[in-house]
C-alpha cells in the first residue's frame, strides 16, 4: 500500500454549510461539485466530507438513521456517485466520516432491538436494568450533558448514549455489529471513497462491567477515562483493517478523544496495522479548566507555552513511529484566529501564522472550509444558535445547576462554541455570502462583506494564496513530510520557534503570537548566518530587526 496520505493536505466540508445548490438553505452535494474547481486552485488533495447519510440531524448528521442512502437534503446516492467521478477526475480524492460509535434512535437496529429483550437485534446496544430504585445503571455521563442512560419503557431497561439521547451506542462486543460496520464501509468504498474520518474511535470498546466513576463535587454525571481507550478497543481496529482497510488503498484518521501522545502510537505504528493517524483534543483544551463541571465552557486563558509543549511532544513522539493529524479548526471548533488570536487589526497576519506553525510540522494538516479564507467566530444571540450542545449545556448548567453564570456562558459560547465553525462559507459580498439564495439554516457571519472567498482571490497577499503556497511546499518539500523536529525557546511566551532537519537541510520556523513588536534577540542564537525566506507573512523577512504582530516566517540555511 503506498502512503499518499503523507504528502497530501485535507479540507474538510461540513456540507450544510458550504454550499447551497437549490435554495433550500442548506449546503448540498452539487454544491460542493460547484466548488470542486476552487479547491482545486487551492491545491488540496482530499476532502473529508462530515456525515451526509439519512439522519433525523439531532447532531446534524452524526445521527444516522441509514448508512447506505444520502440525505435528501443533501442529494441522492446518485449525486454522490458523481462528487466522487468529479473529484477523482480533478486528482481529488474523497475521505468519508464513519460514525460507528453510535447510530440514530431511528435507525431500524435501534427501532427493533427496543422491542423486546429478544429479538435479533436486542442486543446490538447496550441495554442494562435498573437499580433497585429504578435510577440509570452507573453515574456516567453524557458528552451532551446529563446522563448516559436513558430508559426505555419497552424493555424496562436503560441503553447507553455518549452523546444525546437520539444517538443510542452501538455494541461492538457483538460480532454482528463489526460486521454490518465492515459491510457499509465496503459498500461506500467499492464506490470509490478513498478512506475514512472515524468518529469517536476511541470509545467503541467499552467497560463492560460499568463501574461508577468515583464522586466529583458538582456533577451528578460524569464523563471520563472510562468514556475512551476500552479493552477491546485495538483489537477492534486490528479487525476492521484485517477485513475491510488491507483491501484498500485508503486513509484513515480515527478521532480519538482521550489520547495522549504515548497512547496515540498504539493506534497508528504502522507494524500494529490500526489506522494512518488519529485526531487528539490534547491541545484544544488547554484552554479549559480541568474537570470543571461547567466543561468545556469553563475558559482558561490560552497559553502559548502549553500548545508548544502538547504538540512537539506529538511531533517527538510519532517520528519514526506513526503520523500525526494537524488541525487547529473543525466543525467541532471554534475559529482558531478569534479563539487564540485576533481577528480584527491583526486577522489576516494572525490567520496566516497559524497556519505557517501548523503546516511546517510533520504530519497530514487539515484545513477546515474558510480557515483559508480567515474566517471568524460568531457573536449571536442565544436563540440563534442551532447546536444541541449549546441548548442542552445551557439547560442544565446556567438554569438548573446554576453552576455558570449567563453572563459567562455566553462569553464562553462566543470563544468556543461548535456553531462558531458552522455559520455558512462566505463566497462572496452578495445576499447571505453567496452561499444560499433561500434561507440559510444558520445566520450568516455579519463580516461576510469583509470576509470572503471572492475578496481572497482578487488579491494575491491573500490568505487564500498563502495556504496554496504552504499545500504547494508540503507536495515539493521532503524536509516537511520527512525531516526531524526541535523545539528552541520553549518557555517564551510569545515565540513559537522549532527546527526541521533532513539530509542535512535546515528550515527554521518561526511565529510571534503577540501583538507586540519582539526584539530579535532570544531568537538570533537560532538564526543561519546565510538563509533565504521559503515563505512569510509580511512581504519579506527582515535580519536583526524586531519581530512585528503575528509576524511568522520559514527560512531556509544556505550552505
Ligand atoms: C464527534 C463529532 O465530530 C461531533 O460533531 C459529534 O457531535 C460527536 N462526535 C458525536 O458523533
Amino acid at each position: 500500500m503506498s502512503n499518499w496520505w503523507k504528502k497530501a493536505v485535507v479540507y474538510q466540508i461540513y456540507p450544510r454549510s458550504f454550499k447551497d445548490s437549490n435554495g433550500d438553505g442548506y449546503g448540498d452535494l452539487n454544491g460542493i461539485i460547484e466548488k470542486l474547481d476552487y479547491l482545486k486552485k487551492l491545491g488540496i488533495d482530499v476532502i473529508w466530507i462530515s456525515p451526509v447519510y439519512e439522519s433525523p440531524q439531532d447532531d446534524n448528521g452524526y445521527d444516522i438513521s441509514d448508512y447506505r442512502k444520502i440525505y435528501e437534503k443533501f442529494g441522492t446516492n446518485a449525486d454522490m456517485e458523481n462528487l466522487i467521478e468529479e473529484a477523482h477526475n480533478r486528482d481529488i480524492k474523497i475521505v468519508m466520516d464513519l460514525v460507528a460509535n453510535h447510530t440514530s434512535d431511528e435507525h431500524f437496529w435501534f427501532e427493533e432491538s427496543k422491542k423486546s429483550k429478544d429479538n435479533p437485534y436486542s442486543n446490538y446496544y447496550f441495554w442494562l436494568d435498573p437499580k433497585a430504585d429504578g435510577s440509570e445503571p452507573n453515574n456516567w455521563g453524557s458528552s451532551f450533558c446529563g446522563s448516559a442512560w436513558e430508559y426505555s419503557k419497552e424493555r424496562n431497561q436503560y441503553y447507553l448514549h455518549y452523546y444525546t439521547k437520539k444517538q443510542p451506542d452501538l455494541n461492538w462486543e457483538n460480532p454482528k455489529v463489526r460486521q454490518e460496520v465492515y459491510d457499509l464501509m465496503k459498500f461506500w468504498m467499492d464506490k470509490g471513497v478513498d478512506g475514512w474520518r472515524m468518529d469517536v474511535i476511541a470509545s467503541i470498546s467499552k467497560y463492560t462491567d460499568f463501574p461508577d466513576y468515583p464522586e466529583r463535587p458538582g456533577e451528578k454525571y460524569i464523563k471520563g477515562f472510562m468514556h475512551a481507550n476500552g479493552p477491546r478497543l485495538h483489537e477492534y481496529l486490528k479487525e476492521m483493517n484485517r477485513e475491510v482497510l488491507s483491501k484498500y488503498d485508503c486513509m484513515t484518521v480515527g478521532e480519538a478523544p482521550g489520547s495522549d501522545s504515548e497512547n496515540a502510537r498504539l493506534f497508528v505504528d504502522p507494524e500494529r496495522k490500526e489506522l494512518n493517524m488519529i485526531i487528539t483534543f490534547e491541545h484544544m483544551n488547554i484552554d479549559r479548566i480541568p474537570n470543571s463541571p461547567n466543561k468545556k465552557w469553563a475558559l482558561k486563558d490560552f497559553d502559548l507555552i502549553e500548545l508548544k509543549r502538547i504538540l512537539s511532544n506529538w511531533q517527538t513522539k510519532l517520528l519514526n513511529y506513526g503520523w500525526n493529524a494537524l488541525y487547529f479548526e473543525n466543525h467541532d471548533q471554534p475559529r482558531i484566529i478569534s479563539r487564540w488570536g485576533n481577528d480584527t487589526n491583526y486577522r489576516k497576519e494572525c490567520a496566516k501564522a497559524f497556519a505557517t506553525i501548523l503546516h511546517g510540522m510533520q504530519g497530514t494538516p487539515y484545513i477546515y472550509q474558510g480557515e483559508e479564507i480567515g474566517m471568524v467566530n460568531a457573536h449571536y444571540k442565544l436563540k440563534e444558535y442551532d447546536d444541541v450542545e449549546i441548548h442542552n449545556a445551557y439547560k442544565e448548567l446556567v438554569e438548573k445547576d446554576k453552576s455558570i453564570s449567563e453572563e459567562d456562558f455566553m462569553a464562553a459560547v462566543w470563544n468556543k462554541s461548535r456553531d462558531n465553525g458552522r455559520t455558512p462559507m462566505q463566497w462572496d459580498s452578495s445576499e447571505n455570502a453567496g452561499f444560499t439564495t433561500g434561507n440559510p439554516w444558520i445566520k450568516v457571519n455579519p463580516r461576510y462583506t469583509e470576509i470572503n472567498v471572492a475578496e481572497e482571490l482578487e488579491d494575491e497577499n491573500s490568505i487564500f494564496y498563502y495556504y496554496q503556497k504552504l499545500i504547494k511546499l508540503r507536495h515539493e518539500e521532503e524536509i516537511l513530510t520527512e525531516g526531524s523536529f526541535k523545539l528552541y525557546l520553549t518557555e517564551d511566551p510569545s515565540l513559537y520557534v522549532y527546527e526541521r532537519e533532513f539530509k542535512g537541510e535546515k528550515w527554521l520556523v518561526v511565529g510571534n503570537f503577540s501583538e507586540e513588536e519582539i526584539e530579535i534577540d532570544s531568537l538570533k542564537p537560532y538564526f543561519y548566518e546565510k538563509w533565504e525566506s521559503v515563505i512569510n507573512n509580511y512581504g519579506e523577512v527582515r535580519d536583526n530587526m524586531p519581530l512585528r504582530p503575528y509576524e511568522a516566517f520559514i527560512i531556509k540555511k544556505i550552505k
